[in-house]
């Protein structure tokens, strides 16, 4: 795989906008009542930086995990384990899981059925990018970025080969197969 370059899909303002009023919409849900907020390493972590600040809702808790799945490159495969879990009790809590970037679904049915066994009051999720047309198992997220299938997506967290992450903006890469 070779990189040839890479369009600007989603600007640094068009995310600043849609994050605002994702914001308003989980306030809107939660109220007062209390929420963990579990962000899904290393994709979401922008995304999540600036969605948890944008929030107004007075109790917030912030939590991790990581996935892996066995088999690497452009998509997900095969089984989904955890490479670091939440340190959070989440029995009886409201739980909202913050993703970069919904593709097959894999990674996200493994990630709320666990957190669902723990008996949490509620799970959530807030996805940045979601590739619907994509899906090969069914996950719906309960507030949504943007909507795309525009091919392989960089920047705001999210990587190819770990590299882009830091930028502010997404992209769509091109590449050639080599
Ligand atoms: P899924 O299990 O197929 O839904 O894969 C979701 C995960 O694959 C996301 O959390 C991303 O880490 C990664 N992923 C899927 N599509 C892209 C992309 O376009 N750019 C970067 N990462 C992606
Ligand atoms: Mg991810």
């Amino acid at each position: 795989m070779r990189i040839t370059g890479k369009t600007l899909l989603f600007s640094e303002e068009a995310i600043r906008r849609r994050v605002q009023e994702l914001a308003a919409e989980i306030d809107a849900v939660y109220g007062d009542e209390g929420l963990v907020v579990v962000g899904v390493l290393k994709g979401a972590c922008l995304f999540m930086a600036d969605l948890v600040r944008a929030l107004h809702i007075p109790r917030v808790e912030l939590d991790f995990v990581r996935l892996s799945s066995y088999g690497n490159g452009l998509r997900s495969s095969g089984e989904i384990v955890f490479s670091k879990d939440v340190e959070t009790a989440l029995e009886g809590r409201h739980v909202l899981v913050v993703e970069d970037i919904v593709d097959s679904g894999r990674s996200m049915a493994f990630l709320l059925a666990s957190l669902a066994s723990r008996k949490a009051r509620s799970v959530r999720l807030a996805v940045l990018v979601d590739k619907r047309e994509r899906r090969e198992v069914a996950v719906t997220a309960d507030f949504t970025g943007f909507v795309t299938d525009g091919g392989f997506l960089v920047g705001y967290g999210l990587d190819f080969a770990e590299q882009y992450r830091q930028l502010p903006a997404i992209y769509a890469l091109h590449c050639e197969e080599t």
